[in-house]
C-alpha cells in the first residue's frame, strides 16, 4: 500500500485533498451522498491534525468549459450539513480567487474549489495547470478512488509537484478490493452483470483466478446463452462478442470455476414497462419478448450460493430493476445480501444505487465509491492517480 495521510505531518499545513464530488444532482440539490460521506472521515482527520483542508473534485463532464449546472455548490451545501460546519467555496479553482481563499484558511478550515473540469487542462494533464493547482498547498492527498483510474493534472499530474499520500477512504477501497484479488475468503462468489459483456470481459476473466462461482445476469447472461445456442428473441444481445463469451466458458470449465447463468427468465416486451413480467424457461423464450431479469427458479439458486459463501462480489444489476415487473431478482440479492455472513462488497453506481433503495446498504461490508476505477482494479490494471502517490518509507 501506498503512504496515507496517516504517514505524513500535515498540522497547520494546507492540504490539497482531491475528491470525487462526482454525485448525482436533481432541482439543485444532492441526490446520492454515498461519494461525500465516504470521504468525511479523511476531512475529519485532516481536520483534528489541524490542517487547512483545500477540497478539489470535478462533476460530470463539462468538457473544459464553465457549465452553470454543473458547479460545487450545492455539494458544498451538502457537505456543510454532513461535516456540520460551513465549507467555504472559491469561484475557481486556480488563479487569484482560489489563491486568496485557500490562503485565509485557518487550521480546520475546509475549502472547497470549482469544478477542476472547467479547465481543459485538468484532463490533458497539463503540467503547468498541476502546478497551479499545487501551488495552492503544501501536501497532497488522493482520496478520489472513483477517479483514480483517470490520469489528470489533478488526480496524478500535480504529484509531480508535491508529497503526495492517499486519503482514508482511498486506503480503505485498494486495501478491499485488493483482497479479493489476491486472498478473498472462500468460497469467493461474484455476481456480475450490466448491460454488455464487452464492458466486464476483463474483469471476469482476471477473476477467474480466485472465483469459486460466478453468478451471471443482465446482457452479459443473454450473450453467454445466444453464445451456447439458446434462442433469447429481442433481448439485448452483443453479437459480435459470442466467440469471445463461448471462450470465456471455456476458460471457466477449464479453471474449474461453476457458472451459474438463468434457467428461467422473466420476460416482456420492450415499451410496456408497466405490464406484468411473464416467468418462461430459458429453453422458451417467446418471440417478440426480452428477457428483463432472472427468473425465480434462477434466484433461489443464487440464494443457495449465497449461503455458503465466504466472500461475495457483486457489479452489476442481473435484471433491468429500474421497471418493477423486472426488479425481482435485484430486490431479493440485496435482502439476500443483507441477511449473509459473507463479507460482501457491492460496487458500481447502479449496483450501490439498488443496493440502498431495497435498504441493504447498511449490513454490506464494503460499498465501493468507483466506477469505471473499481472495474479497472478488478481488471487487474494499475491506476494512475494510486500508481503516482509515494511508496511507504523504508
Ligand atoms: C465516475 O463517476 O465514475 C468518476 O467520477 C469518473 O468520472 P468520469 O468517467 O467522467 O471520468
Amino acid at each position: 500500500m501506498k503512504q496515507t495521510v496517516r504517514d505524513i505531518d500535515v498540522g497547520n499545513k494546507r492540504v490539497l485533498v482531491r475528491v470525487d464530488f462526482n454525485v448525482p444532482l436533481a432541482h439543485g440539490k444532492v441526490a446520492d451522498d454515498a461519494r461525500l460521506r465516504a470521504t468525511v472521515p479523511t476531512i475529519e482527520f485532516l481536520r483534528q491534525q489541524k490542517a487547512k483542508v483545500i477540497l478539489i473534485s470535478h462533476l460530470g463532464r463539462p468538457k473544459g468549459k464553465v457549465e452553470e449546472s454543473l458547479r460545487l455548490a450545492p455539494v458544498a451545501a451538502h457537505l456543510s450539513e454532513l461535516l456540520e460546519l460551513p465549507v467555504r467555496t472559491a469561484p475557481d479553482c486556480i488563479g487569484s480567487a482560489a489563491a486568496s481563499a485557500a490562503h485565509a484558511l485557518q487550521p480546520g478550515d475546509v475549502l472547497l474549489l470549482e469544478n477542476v473540469r472547467f479547465h481543459p487542462e485538468e484532463e490533458q494533464n497539463d503540467p503547468d495547470f498541476a502546478r497551479h493547482l499545487a501551488s495552492l498547498a503544501d501536501v497532497f492527498v488522493n482520496d478520489a478512488f472513483g477517479a483514480a483510474h483517470r490520469a489528470h493534472a489533478s488526480t496524478q499530474g500535480i504529484t509531480a509537484y508535491l508529497p503526495s499520500v492517499a486519503g482514508l477512504l482511498m486506503e480503505k477501497e485498494i486495501a478491499t478490493l485488493s483482497q479479493l484479488l489476491h486472498a478473498p475468503e472462500a468460497p469467493f462468489v461474484a455476481l456480475i452483470g450490466g448491460a454488455k459483456i464487452s464492458t466486464k470481459i476483463g474483469v471476469l476473466t482476471n477473476l477467474l483466478k480466485q472465483v469459486d462461482v460466478f453468478v451471471l445476469g443482465g446482457g452479459i447472461a443473454n450473450t453467454l446463452l445466444k453464445a451456447q445456442g439458446i434462442a433469447v428473441s429481442e433481448s439485448l444481445v452483443e453479437d459480435g462478442l459470442l466467440s469471445v463469451a463461448a471462450e470465456f466458458m471455456a476458460q471457466a470449465e477449464e479453471a474449474n470455476v461453476a457458472v451459474v447463468l438463468p434457467r428461467d427468465a422473466v420476460v416482456g416486451s420492450a415499451g410496456e414497462a408497466n405490464s406484468a413480467g411473464r416467468v418462461v424457461g430459458i429453453d422458451a423464450i417467446p418471440e417478440d419478448t426480452m428477457i428483463g431479469d432472472i427468473g425465480p427458479a434462477t434466484v433461489e439458486d443464487v440464494k443457495a450460493v449465497l449461503a455458503s459463501a465466504g466472500t461475495v462480489l457483486w457489479n452489476g444489476p442481473l435484471g433491468l430493476f429500474e421497471e418493477e415487473r423486472f426488479a425481482g431478482s435485484t430486490r431479493a440479492i440485496a435482502q439476500t445480501l443483507a441477511g449473509c455472513a459473507a463479507t460482501t462488497i457491492v460496487g458500481g453506481g447502479e449496483t450501490v444505487a439498488a443496493v440502498e433503495f431495497y435498504g441493504a446498504a447498511n449490513e454490506i461490508s464494503h460499498l465501493s465509491t468507483g466506477g469505471g476505477a473499481t472495474l479497472e482494479f478488478l481488471e487487474g490494471k494499475s491506476l494512475p492517480g494510486v500508481a503516482a502517490l509515494q511508496e511507504p518509507s523504508q
